[in-house]
């Protein structure tokens, strides 16, 4: 496939610089721009990264800029198709996600406004916490339709779930198929009943006292590497969560994925960005697809939607 297009990375941090990162190292795009407010540190990061090029052998260009609070350097991004939204402060061990959010939703609208501006075409992709919150807020800041302002947690969610649920059957990861669904946080919607090992439901590979242990390391998977790394949060399978999604837009591949869409309809819930597997395509969110669920799993989604439904719009005032 020929080289194509712009993505711009918003925030250098360690979720941001890995994204950045591995977009280049897909070797699919022209140019990825790598942007932050603090002064040289993405100009620093492409320069490392671009003198990777002759070893991984790609040719992406990694163009960095420094941002200020005017809205400087934003015309970096002009025109680019995609972009993807780090910036904000990560968790710190005993934080919860939403302790972020005046912080956050503060960053998140200033980034989005400029991101209207300077690439009023494109779709977007947020990564920031708390993440079902700030994507709702970025959509409202940069007034883009719906379906090409997203979230990414349920790639991540969904593959700790995998990734743990390998282990405890002692399988390749490659065996397994998991799913989440619902908010990124306490009302994540783990979901076994779509969930198999060698296409065999996960109820007759695992017993249900370990699945619901499973559930809960997933559910606390965020939680479980802040508390280790003691500063700062999880950036390797965060940034390939987003990496892909971004791929998958840029591609216009129609690939289906768990993300943070927006819903209106589905499962009987309307009018809240949710957790739910969605068909991604160059314009963004193509449709949200709805798994069949048992009556426990919809109810614990219609739970989900309604924990995070007041906070999107109080978000608005943020
Ligand atoms: N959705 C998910 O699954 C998920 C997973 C992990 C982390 N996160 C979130 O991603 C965010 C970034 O995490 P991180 O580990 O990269 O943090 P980090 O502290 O390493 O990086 C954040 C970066 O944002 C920059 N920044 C702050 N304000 C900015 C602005 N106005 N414009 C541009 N850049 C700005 C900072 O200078 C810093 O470099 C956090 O909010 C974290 O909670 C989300």
């Amino acid at each position: 496939m020929a080289r194509s297009g712009t993505i711009a990375v918003i925030g250098a941090g360690f979720y941001g610089s890995t994204t950045a990162q591995r977009l280049a190292e897909y070797d699919v795009f022209e140019t990825v721009v790598l942007t932050d407010v603090v002064e040289g540190k993405p100009e620093g990061l492409a320069l490392d990264m671009n003198q990777s090029r002759p070893i991984e052998g790609f040719e992406t260009r990694v163009v960095g800029q420094t941002t200020g609070q005017d809205g400087s350097g934003y015309e970096a991004i002009d025109g680019a198709d995609i972009v993807v939204i780090t910036a904000g402060l990560p968790r710190k061990p005993g934080m919860s996600r939403m302790d972020l959010i005046e912080t956050n939703a503060k960053i998140v609208r200033q980034v989005s406004e400029n991101v209207a501006k300077h690439a009023p075409e494109s779709v977007v992709i947020v990564v920031s916490n708390p993440l079902d919150e700030m994507t709702a807020l970025a959509q409202l800041a940069t007034r883009f339709p719906r379906n090409r302002v997203l979230g990414q947690a349920g790639m991540l969610d969904t593959a700790r779930f995998t990734d743990n649920v390998a282990e405890a059957a002692g399988v390749p990861v490659g065996s397994v198929r998991t799913l989440t669904l619902g908010s990124h946080g306490d009302t994540m919607v783990p979901v076994p009943s779509a969930c198999t090992v060698d296409g065999k439901p996960l109820a007759d590979v695992l017993d249900q006292a370990r699945i619901d242990e499973l559930v809960d390391r997933t559910r606390n998977g965020g939680a479980e590497v802040v508390a280790l790394l003691k500063t700062g949060s999880a950036y390797y399978a965060p940034s390939a969560a987003a990496a892909r999604m971004a791929r998958a837009v840029h591609e216009d591949s129609g690939a289906v994925m768990p993300v943070c869409a927006w819903v209106d309809g589905e499962y009987g819930i309307s009018g809240v960005y949710l957790g739910v597997a969605a068909e991604l395509g160059a314009g963004g969110v193509r449709r949200v697809v709805e798994i069949d669920l048992t009556d426990t799993e919809q109810a614990a989604l219609a739970e989900a939607a309604e924990a995070v439904r007041a906070k999107q719009v109080a978000v608005q005032n943020l």
